[in-house]
């Protein structure tokens, strides 16, 4: 089954009125190079009425890194997905490793997310990953199922995204291999429909990109780093639109 690959980028707490601008520039004039991939950007909140003044019309979407469970309330400092969509944020970022380990999210919390982001009509990207000790101890596939399960026992997965990204992997600059990321990819494959998305994220960069990009059941990634440096990023997604070119060509599409 075709689907769409997608590369989205994750710009964690960085920018500043003046970087993003020049970032957004470079990625509109990148932008017609893309044709056959899907783009994201997710800025922090402050910034999505610039990210969304600035590529509303173009082909490039966005979203944000994390939302609130809760439709409203005395909850300060969160952002609901009602809000988010005002901002026309098509994805939002479910469950980062970030937010597991920095800020205590659990499992539930995190299913409670990515109903909260569906029931709003915005397209969740779950991520999943093990650590490095859960890793060397054989425990990756009981860990990225549990994660998984959590979500699923709550909600349908529809038409959100998967993005596999192994915590050891993450911003290290020690990306999981083609073959240990397609691994997890098919224990992960699975357990959702052909139509479900999954990405890899974990140190993807220009140069290793597209050997990742190769493997059947990687459908694009979520890029951290690499996203901040807009001709990293175009080559990233080019290297995930041309991986699409010729998987379109091996089904004859
Ligand atoms: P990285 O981050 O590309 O900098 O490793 C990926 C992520 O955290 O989504």
């Amino acid at each position: 089954m075709p689907r769409t690959r997608l590369v989205a980028g994750n710009w964690k707490m960085h920018g500043s009125r003046a970087s993003n601008n020049a970032l957004l520039e470079a990625l509109v004039s990148g932008a017609g190079r893309l044709s056959g991939a899907e783009c994201a950007v997710c800025p922090p909140f402050p910034y999505l009425q610039q990210v969304s003044d600035r590529l509303r019309g173009t082909p490039l979407a966005w979203g944000a890194q994390d939302l609130s469970e809760h439709a409203q309330g005395a909850y300060t400092g969160e952002v609901s997905a009602a809000m988010l969509c005002e901002f026309g944020c098509r994805y939002v970022i479910v469950g980062h490793s970030e937010r597991r380990q920095l800020c205590g999210e659990s499992d539930a919390r995190v299913a409670a997310k990515f109903a909260a982001a569906q029931a709003a009509g915005l397209v969740p990207i779950l991520c999943v990953g093990e650590t490095l000790q859960e890793r060397e101890a054989g425990r990756t596939e009981e860990v990225v199922g549990r994660q998984l399960a959590a979500v699923l026992e709550k909600s349908a997965i529809g038409t959100a995204v998967l993005a596999y990204e192994p915590v050891w992997a993450i911003g290290t600059g020690r990306n999981a291999t083609p073959e240990q990321a397609q691994a997890v990819h098919a224990f992960l494959r699975k357990k959702v429909s052909g139509a479900t998305r999954i990405l890899y994220g974990g140190s993807v960069k220009a140069q290793n990109a597209a050997a990742i990009f190769a493997m059947p059941d990687v459908d694009g990634g979520l890029i951290g780093g690499a996203s901040l440096v807009a001709q990293e990023f175009i080559a990233i997604a080019q290297a995930a639109a041309a991986g699409a070119a010729r998987a379109g060509e091996r089904i004859g599409i």
